[in-house]
């Protein structure tokens, strides 16, 4: 059945009676303001005073802070009766905030379910295997510890940002520095818990049934329901890794290096995850690898003799340690608990290569895109290993064999820049994203779904439904056609009147399709 007409009055009423009221904050409460902004991670979509523009944040009716699955359910239950949606949020790094904000006026009557309180992590083993069951409103920094603290040979492959939420990463993917030995977030996650559409828990992977477990693992996040906990199996690490981080600037070859790194990143011992950040006139090359200095040294010489590394450019240190120097540039792990984040404005776009790009192309994106105004930052994170190894269709991100890195642009400015800055910065990346299109994948022009833009396509809804036509668009850029396609046939199954939906949720694929 479709939606009721929003009530606001009604939604809240229903809540009131159903959670403990400590949980809900409508924009009456003193504290509206500061819950709904605590995890708001982009700052161009904080709320300004009078802010009308559809740009920034167009405020939900009210936050629901939970802390149990029960909340949970109450709030898609009142949600359903009151024709009210509801926008979920674990660590609030939408690139395009969609976990807290709605591009569409249509859609004005919406809620925030806030995760950030349901965050236990709780640990098990066979004696052989180790697993964690985390929530989604934990973070990434928050497990990290959690596991070093217990025990430093085990770890967990996911992003280097410690304030990510699990929910939203495991939702979309999660790559990061051991991908190459362990894969993505998702391909080690081996159960989970659900609060579907229907406001029921399904607490395991066997209640959700195969295709739904499915889908929650990379096909990205509030399509399908609300994840409220993982299980995730933990991986070996050795009791010292190494990180290796070598700068190159143009005048010292960073354009033969990067051209070189092509080849090199994605084909090095599954053990080294060799990233590369390119800014300005330079290049740094930072590698994680799972054991000791001059295990890897001799490798990385010969592998990519233009990078002239040494001893001295690494760092032992143990793996905990490393996620927190990896961010911080010193070996504090406290820091990795630290959910605060400083005034940060990004507009972020993605891309994948399949075929190496030409040392003439990389000279043009130094000359011609990073030495101009508004330029900002190229993250170029190697596949192949672990990572390629999985069939496309194992989980929904396709992005696996043949892949030889992901491209992320990046394009920030600060507080304190004026309009003039911003503009920049957006023609930037708009502009070199189009200058990319022909160096890239193509049909599919490939792209991450944890890295969301909305650029490449927004949802239509027709008939009360998000149309899989429009979805076509995105989707199978983010998956693929044929997991597209599967993500769209889950979702006709588990939410056919399209409740969890945003702007680049899966359409329900039904029969009128
Ligand atoms: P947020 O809470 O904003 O949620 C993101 C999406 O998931 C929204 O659509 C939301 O509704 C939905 N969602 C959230 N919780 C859910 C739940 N429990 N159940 C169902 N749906 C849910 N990515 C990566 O792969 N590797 C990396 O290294 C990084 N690094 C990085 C650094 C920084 C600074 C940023 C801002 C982002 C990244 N990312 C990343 C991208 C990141 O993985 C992506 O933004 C995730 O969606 C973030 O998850 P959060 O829970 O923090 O976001």
């Amino acid at each position: 059945y479709l939606l009721p007409p929003p009530s606001s009055d009604g939604f809240i009423q229903c809540l009131t009676e159903n959670i403990p009221s400590d949980v809900i904050f409508t924009p009456g409460s003193a504290n509206f303001t500061g819950v709904l902004v605590s995890t708001i991670r982009n700052s161009r979509f904080l709320p300004l005073a009078n802010d009308t523009t559809t740009e920034r944040l167009r405020r939900p009716i009210c936050v629901v802070t939970v802390r149990d699955a029960s909340h949970v359910q109450a709030a898609v239950r009142c949600g359903r009766a009151t024709g009210v949606r509801l926008r979920v949020r674990s660590g609030g790094h939408d690139y395009e905030g969609l976990s807290y904000r709605s591009v569409r006026p249509a859609e004005a009557a919406f809620a925030v379910v806030d995760m950030a309180g349901l965050r236990a992590i709780t640990f098990a083993t066979d004696g052989e295997l180790y697993w964690a069951w985390v929530d989604s409103g934990a973070t990434v920094g928050e497990l990290y510890h959690a596991i070093g603290k217990r025990n430093t040979g085990l770890a967990f492959p996911a992003g280097v940002c410690p304030t990510l939420g699990v929910g939203g990463h495991f939702s979309g993917g999660g790559i990061g520095s051991m991908m190459r030995k362990y894969g993505l977030s998702v391909d080690n996650v081996v159960d989970a818990k659900v609060v579907d559409a229907n406001g029921d828990l399904l607490g395991s992977r066997d209640a959700m049934g195969e295709d739904l477990f499915w889908a929650i693992r990379g096909g990205g996040g509030e399509s399908f329901g609300v994840v409220v906990s993982w299980k995730v199996r933990l991986v070996r690490v050795p009791s010292t890794v190494t990180v290796l981080r070598i700068t190159r600037t143009v005048a010292q070859g960073a354009v033969d290096a990067v051209t070189k790194w092509q080849h090199v990143g994605p084909t090095l011992p599954d053990g080294v995850n060799m990233e590369v950040l390119v800014q300005g006139q330079q290049a740094v090359f930072q590698s994680l690898y799972l054991g000791t200095c001059h295990h890897i040294l001799p490798t990385i010489v010969s592998r990519l003799p233009e990078l002239n590394a040494t001893a001295a450019d690494c760092k032992e240190m143990t793996w905990l340690e490393s996620m927190a120097f990896m961010n911080f540039g010193d070996t504090n792990t406290t820091a990795l608990l630290d959910r605060s984040t400083g005034p940060n404005f990004f507009k972020n776009k993605s891309d994948y290569v399949r075929r190496a790009i030409a040392k003439r192309v990389w000279l043009e994106i130094f000359t011609n895109w990073l030495a101009v105004n508004g330029s900002g930052q190229l993250i170029l994170e190697p596949h192949g290993g672990f990572v390629g190894a999985v069939p496309a269709g194992a989980t929904p991100y396709p992005h696996r064999s043949g892949v030889l890195y992901n491209i992320q642009y990046v394009a920030s400015w600060s507080a304190g820049d004026d309009d003039s800055s911003s503009a920049a910065a957006m023609n930037w990346i708009d502009g070199l994203y189009e200058f990319m299109g022909r160096h890239v994948t193509k049909s599919p022009r490939e792209a991450y779904v944890n890295f969301r833009d909305l650029d490449i396509g927004q949802n239509t809804v027709v008939n009360g439904v998000s149309a899989f036509r429009s979805g076509k668009v995105w989707g199978h850029k983010y998956f693929g056609s044929s997991n597209f396609r599967r993500l769209a046939t889950v979702k006709g199954k588990v939410d056919p009147t399209d409740y969890f939906r945003n702007e680049q949720s899966i359409p329900p694929l039904l029969q009128s399709n």
